[in-house]
Parts: structure tokens; C-alpha cells; sequence
């Protein structure tokens, strides 16, 4: 009663089984749980009619998965339903990828904006200090107009970081490893000795053409959120891997090289997860909120795009960037 009789290619990679192991076996064992399966088997079997599901979420093998499904009723032999599965999953990848693309879009605008009008008071700001510098009847009073002086440069060194991370990427080629250790010696240089960075690197990683400053900017961002979310102890993993037949924003991508930080801290704050890329969200007391923006936006330049998972206890953000040409391994 509804064994197996024959799985195409799709099936075998969707179940994780071969032909040859389903073979004879019930549908039942392969998809669990299976009484909403069977039951529209069932279904389809005494009325001869076609029934279907929509995002049965099921487990095969060891992965999870969410499967629309289609039982029609055959009339052969040696076959008496065809089961058509669909796994729905990486459309809600790619729906979820566009909306981060459209967030990014709107965020790239906004905090160019927000530069732009910070930028224009700060030289009449400067400006008027110097003045009142001459003018002050006390020499210790200096000490004032040099904090508004010193405090307005640095807004303007801020604001023309992030005016000029429109500029064009700087291509060259590299080995991603020279990012995460770069950050790594960062890291290990700041972080408090409770935290532990571990290093798990794809060693058939090849090299890619890219801008190194932006990418490094980007995935230090990533650690040092990291790092904050975890206070005073845990863990931090670096992990470097490459994906084959993948798709990022939308379209498939033969090779794609991926750049994860994860931790063992709290999680992304609930409230927070809809619009963490966008600029001035922040859930920490001394955050700007800026940190994913410029993060999101320079990977972006480089034809990549930033995703994250997060439940407390496993937070993992992961810098996507596919492969346009056949890369030389190194
Ligand atoms: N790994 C993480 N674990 C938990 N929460 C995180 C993690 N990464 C980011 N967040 C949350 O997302 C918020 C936004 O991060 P973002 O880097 O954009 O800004 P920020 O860190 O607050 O400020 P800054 O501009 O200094 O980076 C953080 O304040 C934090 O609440
Ligand atoms: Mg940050």
C-alpha cells in the first residue's frame, strides 16, 4: 500500500533517498510525519480525483522542509498515483532576498540624506567655534570651544566615510581568508577573554575579484556585533564555505563563496529582525545603528548581499557573494 515504484531525479535529490534504497518502501517512511501525506494518497486513490497541499511542513532525512503537494490518480499498471512534490523553501529565500534588496535600496537613500544634512551645519559649527575661540576673555575657556572643534571634525570624518562609500569598488584579487584573519587579529586584539574565536575554513576556498577594504569593513562589522551580543563569554565562529547551484538575489549562481560570523549569544532582539538593516536600528544603549547599513550596502557594491538567521543561542550573519567568472582555485 502506497510503496514506491519510481522517483525522478528531482525526488531523489529532494528526498535524499536513490531509487534503488525507496524502492518498494512506503511513501509514509520517507516523509514524516506521514498521516497528512497518506492521507491525501488516500484520498486521491478512492475518489480518482486530483488533491493537493499547500507548505506541508515535513521532515526528510535529516532536513526540514516545506513541500506544496500534488496527488493525482493514474491510470497504469504499474503505478497507480503520481505525487508531485515541490519544496518551497528556497522561493521564500528568494522572496526574502528581494525584500532585503528593496530595504537596502531605500536605506542606501536615507542615510545619504541623513549625511548630507548633518554635513552642512558642521562647518558653520566649526567655523563659529574658531571664532569664539578669539574672542574669549579667559585662556582656560579654550578647553570648551576645542571639544566643539575636535567633536565636529569627527562627525565630518564620519559623515564623509559614509558619503564616500559611494565610490567605485577597488578590484583585486584575493583569497578570502586574508578578510576573516584580518578581522580575526582585529577581533582577538578586543575581544574580553571569555570569548573564543573559532576558525572553520573551507580550504578549497578560491580566490575572487572584489574590493578588500569594503569587504573587510563589512565583515568587521558583523564580528564586532557579534562580539557586543556576547558581553563577557561565548563563542564566535568564523566560517568560510563555497555553494554550488545557488541563488542570491533572485538569480542562480553556479559558485557562491560565503563569509559567516555566528555566535552563542541572545539573539537578535524580535522586535528588531523586520528592519535590522535599516539605518538608526540599533537595540544597543551606544549603537548608531549603522553598522549592518554600511555592512549591507558595501557587499551589495560587490555584487553580494548580507543574510542572517537568529534565535538566541545561534545567530549567524552571512556575507553571499557569488562567482561571475570561473575562479582559479588557489
Ligand atoms: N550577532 C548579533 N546578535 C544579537 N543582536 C545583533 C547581532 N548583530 C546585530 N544585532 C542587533 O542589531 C542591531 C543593529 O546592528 P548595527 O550594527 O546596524 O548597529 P549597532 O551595532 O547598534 O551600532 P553601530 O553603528 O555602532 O554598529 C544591534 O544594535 C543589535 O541589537
Ligand atoms: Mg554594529
Amino acid at each position: 500500500d502506497l510503496k514506491v515504484t519510481y522517483l525522478n531525479a528531482a525526488a531523489e535529490n529532494l528526498l535524499g533517498v536513490s531509487l534503488r534504497q525507496s524502492f518498494g518502501r512506503s511513501i509514509g517512511e520517507l516523509v514524516l510525519p506521514p498521516e497528512e501525506l497518506t492521507a491525501l494518497c488516500r484520498r486521491a486513490l478512492n475518489d480518482g480525483q486530483i488533491y493537493g497541499c499547500r507548505e506541508l511542513a515535513a521532515r526528510v532525512g535529516d532536513r526540514e522542509v516545506i513541500m506544496d503537494c500534488r496527488v493525482s490518480p493514474l491510470d497504469c499498471p504499474d503505478a497507480r498515483l503520481l505525487l508531485e512534490l515541490f519544496d518551497t523553501q528556497r522561493d521564500r529565500q528568494v522572496r526574502r532576498e528581494a525584500e532585503l534588496l528593496a530595504q537596502q535600496r531605500v536605506s542606501r537613500r536615507i542615510i545619504r540624506q541623513l549625511a548630507h544634512e548633518v554635513k552642512n551645519p558642521l562647518g558653520g559649527l566649526r567655523g563659529a567655534a574658531q571664532l569664539l575661540e578669539r574672542q574669549l576673555p579667559v585662556a582656560s575657556l579654550k578647553a570648551y570651544t576645542d571639544v566643539i572643534i575636535a567633536e565636529a571634525d569627527r562627525l565630518a570624518a564620519l559623515v564623509d566615510g559614509i558619503l564616500q562609500s559611494g565610490g567605485e569598488p577597488k578590484q583585486k584579487k584575493f583569497n578570502l581568508h586574508e578578510i576573516t584573519e584580518h578581522v580575526g587579529r582585529l577581533i582577538e586584539a578586543e575581544k574580553p577573554e571569555g570569548v573564543i574565536l573559532v576558525r572553520d575554513y573551507d580550504p578549497s576556498l578560491p580566490s575572487t575579484v572584489a574590493d578588500q577594504d569594503q569587504l573587510i569593513q563589512a565583515f568587521l562589522n558583523l564580528a564586532k556585533n557579534a562580539m557586543q551580543a556576547l558581553g563577557d563569554s561565548g563563542q564566535l565562529v568564523f566560517r568560510t564555505r563555497v555553494l554550488t547551484n545557488y541563488t542570491v538575489s533572485g538569480q542562480k549562481h553556479r559558485l557562491v563563496l560565503s563569509l559567516e560570523v555566528e555566535d552563542n549569544g541572545p539573539g537578535v532582539p524580535e522586535e528588531l529582525k523586520e528592519t535590522i538593516f535599516f539605518p538608526l536600528v540599533t537595540g544597543r544603549d551606544t549603537g548608531t545603528g549603522l553598522g549592518l547599513t554600511i555592512a549591507q550596502d558595501l557587499v551589495s557594491r560587490n555584487g553580494g548581499l548580507i543574510e542572517f538567521s537568529s534565535r538566541p543561542g545561534a545567530t549567524s550573519f552571512q556575507i553571499l557573494l557569488p562567482v561571475s567568472n570561473a575562479p582559479e582555485a588557489t
